[in-house]
Formats: C-alpha cells, structure tokens, sequence
C-alpha cells in the first residue's frame, strides 16, 4: 500500500507505496481508513517536539470501517465504522478502572511507536516502519488494537467521524471533563487551532458566558467567533494577558486554557487566571519547556490550579457517542473544522499550511485500491 512516512526528525514526508502490511493479531483489528486529520502532534514528530522512533507512519486522528478482525477480538466485527483513540483504553488496569482511562496503562507502550507488544504490523522495502499512537492514520490501512476502536453508527461521516479522534476529544474533553467550568464562568483560551477551537466549543457547551479567544492571526479569530467567542485578543498587538484582564473586569479567567505549547503562552495562561483560577495545559511543550516554566510563584500565594490534559481526560468509549449526540443537536460544529481535504500526496503542503496558520484542519481523504 501507499502511505505518507516521516524518514527522520526534520525531515519533510515521504510518500512511498512499497509498504507491506501484515494481518491483525490477537486483539487487533484491521480498519480501512478512511480519512485522518492533520495535527499539530504530527508536526510535533516531525520537528522533534514529540520523541517517537522512526521511520514512522504518522497520523492519530483518524476513523474508518473494520475490515478484519485478528483472534479474541469482540469489540467491533467486520464492516463496524470506527472513529481510532489515539489512546488505546484497556477498561481493566487501575488507571482504567479508576476513572482515568486517557492513562490506561497499555498506552505506555506507545512511546516505542509499536502496537501494543511493541512490534509494528508494517515494513517499507523489508525494514520496520513504526506506528504513531498504536495507528499510522497517513496510511488507508491500519492494523490497530481492537482497544483503540469505537464503534460509531453507520450514517456519521467518517471525514468528521475522524476529527474526533483527537482534536474534539481533546479540546471539548478539556473544557466539559478535565476544567470545572460553572455556568456564566469565563474562560480564555490561547491558540485557536484545530484543537482551541474545540476548547471554545467546549466552553461554550459548559455555559461559559464570556469565552476569550486569543490568537495571532485574525482569520483565527473570526474561526473562534463562530465556535462561540464572546471577546477577542491579537497576541500580535500587545500583552495578551493585558488583553484578557480587560476582557474580564481586571481579574482574570475562571479557568484558562494553553492549547499551542510554548514556554511564554503556557506562563501567559498562568498569568491571566484570577486568584483562585485553573490553568489548563493542553498544547504539548517541548521537554526542556516545561522544566522551566517561570510562574511558580502565583501557584501558591495566588491559588492557582495547573491541571494537566491528557486526551481532554476523555473515557473515548462513553465520550465519542456523547460528542455525536451534541453534533447531532446542532450544539457541536464538527464539519466546520475540515478548512481543506486533500489526498495523502499533498502532506508536506499540509503542514505547511498548519504552520501558515491557514488551515482549521486539513483533513486526508484515502483513495483504497
Ligand atoms: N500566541 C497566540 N497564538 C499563537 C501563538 C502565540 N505566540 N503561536 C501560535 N499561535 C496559534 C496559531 O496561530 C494557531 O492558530 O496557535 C494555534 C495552533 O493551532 P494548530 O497549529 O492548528 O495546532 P492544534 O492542532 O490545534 O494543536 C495545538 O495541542 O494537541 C496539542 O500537540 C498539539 O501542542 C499542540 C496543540
Ligand atoms: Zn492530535
Ligand atoms: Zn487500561
């Protein structure tokens, strides 16, 4: 088969159809996938931000239709539509158990760019080529765990079935499960990407009632508008944290969220919380960024809470079916994130327009011979 594969970090995609894809095992299932979003994790890959091993298909926002199941699988059967976590969620380790499944303790095995027993189901030319997130939705096929599908009805289409992978999960799940929002609260948000957009969505469900969309670009604030922002900052204009101090009657946000992952952003965040606030980080820094962060003094005499969000805390398996109940009602935009479709020979140009910032979400649409 053909699939986008990222050789080495800093080096730009490469589409090669030499790629040979073995049959699922035990508890893996194989998806014809059918489209993928693109995400600023994979950037992230590329550019070394997100360590993984290569050479690797990327690609972990994704949703298609089982084509084939591997021995014990019961999850999902043939012809099941399915929208890929890029979290596999086991339901039985104590993370699992304990109302974390976004850390099941399978996923560990993620970071060797395998599926689950660490191997990968694909080669190019007869040399391994790793898997991001146990998927490798830059390809039309995958071989996934059979605990990193769930299933959807038929009549979702798939093009924003697989924007919920990630992107909505992440975004809504940090504003509805891992932020207290409280009805008529306000919230600021800071990058008003693929993923913040979805934090404003989210905000907006949880009854926030002023939204403060902070971004660089104008054409992303008019996006945050739509997705339901009451205010609007240009961080190009001047101190953003001002901005949101003005925006919010000179104390600061309920909750805050950083959705770029940037040393000055996430401290912004931090800034612009009132005393008593929440900071949520959802933009994945580098390493070395979040060992020296530069606001530790507010976390203690200010109150601050720094939460982590991990997969916007999301249980994919009770979340995917509440997200398309809110689409369904008209509460969650989803079609409107897809700025562009493309075919996976056009990647590179895609990532270039995500660094443009021209783009909500390029989403890859798969031809299947
Ligand atoms: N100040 C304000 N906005 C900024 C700044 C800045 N200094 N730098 C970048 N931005 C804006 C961009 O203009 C863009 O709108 O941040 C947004 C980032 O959006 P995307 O590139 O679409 O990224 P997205 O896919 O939303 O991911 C955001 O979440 O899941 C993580 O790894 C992902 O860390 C990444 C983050
Ligand atoms: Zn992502
Ligand atoms: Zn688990």
């Amino acid at each position: 088969m053909k699939a986008a594969v990222l050789p080495g970090v800093d080096t730009p995609l490469e589409t090669r159809d030499d790629i040979e894809i073995a049959p699922p095992g035990p508890g893996e299932v194989r998806v014809k996938v059918v489209a993928s979003g693109v995400c600023h994790s994979d950037l992230s890959v590329q550019n070394g931000t997100i360590p993984l091993p290569t050479p690797i298909v990327l690609g972990h926002e994704g949703a298609g239709i089982v084509e084939e199941i591997g021995d014990g699988v019961t999850k999902v059967a043939v012809g099941d539509h399915v929208v890929l976590s890029f979290v596999p969620a086991c339901g039985e380790c104590y993370t699992c158990t304990n109302g974390q499944p976004f850390l099941c303790e399978k996923s560990r095995a993620q970071a060797a760019g395998g599926l689950l027993d660490g191997t990968t189901r694909l080669t190019s030319n007869g040399a391994p080529l790793h898997q991001m997130a146990c998927l490798g939705t830059y390809g039309p096929y995958a071989i996934v765990p059979e605990i990193s599908v769930v299933k959807i009805p038929d009549d979702v289409p798939l093009d924003i079935a697989a924007l919920i992978g990630c992107g909505v999960l992440t975004g809504v799940g940090a504003a509805l499960n891992t932020a207290n929002i409280r009805p008529g609260g306000t919230v600021a948000v800071i990058g008003c990407g693929g993923v913040g957009l979805n934090v404003i969505q989210g905000a907006r469900i949880a009854g926030a009632t002023t939204i403060i969309a902070v971004d660089m670009l104008p054409s992303k604030l008019e996006m945050a508008k739509e997705f339901g922002a009451t205010h609007t900052v240009n961080a190009g204009d001047g101190d953003p944290v001002a901005g949101v101090m003005a925006a919010s009657e000179g104390r600061g946000a309920d909750v805050t969220f950083e959705v770029i992952g940037l040393g000055p952003t996430i401290e912004q965040a931090i800034n612009m919380a009132r005393p008593g606030g929440e900071v949520v980080l959802v933009g994945v820094p580098r390493l070395d960024v979040m060992m020296n962060l530069n606001a530790a003094f507010t976390f203690l005499y200010l109150a601050k809470t720094i939460k982590g969000c991990w997969y916007g805390s999301s249980d994919v398996n009770a979340d995917v079916p509440k997200l398309l109940d809110l689409w369904r009602s008209g509460e969650l935009k989803l079609k409107e994130l897809i700025s562009k479709e493309i075919d996976v020979d056009h990647i590179n140009e895609a990532f270039a327009d995500m660094q443009a910032g021209t783009v909500a979400r390029s989403v890859i649409v798969h031809t299947h011979d």
